[in-house]
């Protein structure tokens, strides 16, 4: 990778929108939003509100589906020359399997494993269970040589549990924290705010327990951290990487300003640059105790 900056799965859509604005090519890596097999609406309006400290979103994984992913979207992505990388979903195991066998060979760097979805009510949350993320990761493993990414949801009691569960199973890396589940209401009306009532927080509030998240895990497995989770500037990216991630993902802040992961990697740069290290490895787990 160019960088270790990428973008987190939902966040900068397929990328396609931003390309007038942005250097994307200086970009670590594009992850695509969440593809599911079908097309899918995603949940009722409204589905995405305004918190102190970030947002609530109850998306619930709107997506044109694979095959407009493939014929579409993946063509004008490529033209980047950025590495692109599919974050997918689905309601079984099966599915998972179906579309990481269809997603083999069509030039993608990697696949992200959403199985830390908290909008879609019935199977998005596999990472809930260790033995489950195990059992899903090996499937997986089986039908494709990518390098695969499992993305663990921080609504667990104990997170290391699951990434030790994906790393056994067959993960190359683990990413780290999808949204956390909250909720907003409107004291005039006395209703939610999120038609579908809850929603995943995430933006500024959720840093310090994704950067707690990530110093956890990254000392638990031996397989590289992607780390997210509120990062709006270059020294809470910095952060990420001395609590051990070895890359890190913008989110939320795509929002705010979508030039942040440029700004990112500038910073990171220059904070190299400061402290004379000539490789990002002198970061990476390098917190003082
Ligand atoms: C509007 C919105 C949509 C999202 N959609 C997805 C998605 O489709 N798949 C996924 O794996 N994560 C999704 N996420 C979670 C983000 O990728 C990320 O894990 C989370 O927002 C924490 O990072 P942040 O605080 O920098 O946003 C979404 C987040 C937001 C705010």
């Amino acid at each position: 990778m160019k960088s270790p900056v990428m973008t987190a799965s939902g966040t900068f859509g397929y990328g396609l929108e931003y390309s007038q604005l942005i250097d994307v090519k200086k970009f670590g890596a594009i992850v695509t939003k969440t593809i599911t097999l079908e097309p899918r609406i995603g949940n009722p309006q409204p589905r995405i509100v305004e918190v102190t400290g970030g947002m609530l979103n109850s998306i619930g994984l709107e997506n044109p589906g694979a095959k407009v992913f493939i014929e579409e979207k993946l063509p004008k992505l490529k033209g980047y020359g950025v590495p692109i990388i599919a974050n997918i979903s689905g309601s079984r195991e099966a599915e998972f399997v179906k579309l990481a066998d269809l997603l083999k060979d069509i030039g993608l760097s990697g696949l992200e494993l959403n199985i830390s979805c908290p909008n879609v009510g019935y199977a998005g949350l596999f990472a809930q269970d260790a033995d489950t993320t195990y059992k899903l990761v090996r499937k997986v493993r089986k039908v494709t040589s990518l390098p695969l990414i499992v993305k663990l949801t921080p609504n667990v009691t104990d997170i290391t549990l699951i990434a030790r569960a994906a790393e056994d199973g067959g993960a190359n890396a683990i990413s780290l924290i999808n949204t956390l589940i909250g909720m907003s209401i409107d004291i005039q009306t006395k209703r939610p705010k999120l038609a579908n009532v809850v929603g995943g927080l995430s933006g500024p509030a959720v840093k310090p327990v994704a950067l707690r998240m990530v110093y956890e895990v990254s000392k638990k497995v031996r397989i590289p951290v992607i780390g997210m989770g509120g990062i709006m500037t270059s020294d809470d990216a910095i952060e990420f990487l001395l609590a051990g991630a070895s890359a890190v993902a913008i989110g939320t802040a795509n929002f705010v300003n979508p030039n942040t992961c440029c700004e990112i990697i500038e910073g990171i740069k220059r904070y190299m640059k400061n402290n004379k290290f000539s490789n990002i490895l002198d970061i990476v787990g390098r917190i003082n105790e």
